[in-house]
């Protein structure tokens, strides 16, 4: 399977570097950031993402709305502060775009400012790792 991640991180914190990068090592696949186009059609993007101001942010939409002819599926791993998922917003470009999205996702609580200090921690990554499991992508 052809598999690719793309990421983009906002705070300094860099919650979604951290992710995407766990998933790289865990997958044998280089994570990079949304501004590194796809070279070729992908069967699985995992994009990883954040919510902001309750949306997320326009690079990851551009992303897709420059990438949609080569992504056949897309799986949302996204954190937040509130604990909502981006889901839905991604969901939303998806559709104007095109490409499909699976109904399966992963989210985590993630830091901000003074709230859920070392959030993502070793519980949340061992969820992920389950999760990247039940998708036949990890060890
Ligand atoms: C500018 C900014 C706005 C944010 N707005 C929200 C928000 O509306 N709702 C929420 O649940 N979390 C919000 N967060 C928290 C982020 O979703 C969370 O910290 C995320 O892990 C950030 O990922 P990053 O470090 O890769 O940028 C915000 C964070 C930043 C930096």
């Amino acid at each position: 399977m052809n598999l690719a991640i793309r990421y983009y991180t906002k705070s300094k914190k860099g919650n979604t570097e951290k992710i995407a990068k766990h998933i790289e090592e865990k997958i044998n696949v280089v994570a990079l950031d949304v501004n590194h186009p796809l070279e070729e059609e992908v069967d699985t993007l995992l994009l990883v993402n954040a919510m902001y101001a309750a949306k997320i942010d326009k690079e990851i939409k551009q992303f897709l709305k420059n990438n949609k002819d080569k992504i056949k599926n897309l799986i949302n791993i996204n954190s937040s502060a509130s604990g909502a998922s981006t889901y839905k917003n991604v969901e939303k470009v998806c559709d104007e775009c095109n490409i499909p999205i699976s109904d399966k996702e992963f989210h985590t609580v993630a830091s901000w400012i003074f709230i859920n200090k070392g959030r993502p921690n070793e519980e949340d990554f061992e969820r992920l790792d389950i999760f990247l499991k039940e998708l036949n992508l990890g060890e």
